[in-house]
């Protein structure tokens, strides 16, 4: 697992067939190891460095269940979050609370340079375990879902371009109209 951890922070992208993974979940002694423990600001300053609101570790090249998310709680977008604006989640299961669908034009770190419209339930329970291995529960919605979604996509080994309902929703960034550019997520 510790491979690429020490000082490889290269950021894999589409065709990385570690991407394509189901990553391996983590006893509660793991997410506890040193190891692990100093993954997670690593992946917070490669996360921060690339720009990115999320990262998931199969992104840097090691397949478990670990994803981190930050959002900047000063946009109006974000009003939905509540006691905190970031996520350390490992194991995560999520169940669809509203089927209704949103949309937003999502970027990844992993799919440089392009965006795509997707669409996905507005709502949803996400059970996890945090840093400390406790179990957590929380519900998400509106833009933190979709966030949610996208990150923990990637420990299934699933990326958002397999969620597009066309390739014509798939533009490159600097393609992208104001109009759409609203719908944003990056
Ligand atoms: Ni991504």
């Amino acid at each position: 697992m510790t491979e690429n951890v020490e000082n490889d922070y290269k950021i894999l992208k589409l065709g990385n067939p570690i991407l394509r993974l189901t990553a391996k979940e983590l006893t509660k002694r793991e997410i506890l190891s040193t190891e692990v423990q100093e993954l997670i600001p690593k992946m917070w300053d490669i996360m921060n460095k690339a720009g990115g609101i999320g990262l998931a570790a199969p992104q840097i090249g090691i397949s478990i269940q670990l994803a981190v998310i930050k959002l900047e709680s000063d946009s109006d977008r974000y009003d939905n979050l509540e006691d905190s604006d970031e996520f350390i989640v490992f194991n995560p299961t999520l169940e669809v609370i509203d089927e209704k669908k949103q949309g937003f034009w999502e970027g990844c770190l992993s799919v440089p340079g392009l965006r795509g419209y997707v669409e996905r339930p507005r709502k949803l329970k996400i059970k996890y375990l945090d840093q400390n291995a406790k179990d957590k529960e929380i519900i998400v919605e509106d833009f933190l879902a979709t966030v949610f979604q996208h990150e923990l996509d990637h420990l299934f080994g699933l990326l958002y371009v397999d969620r597009l309902n066309s390739t014509k929703d798939l533009v490159f960034e600097d393609e992208l109209t104001d109009m759409a550019s609203e719908k944003l997520l990056d």
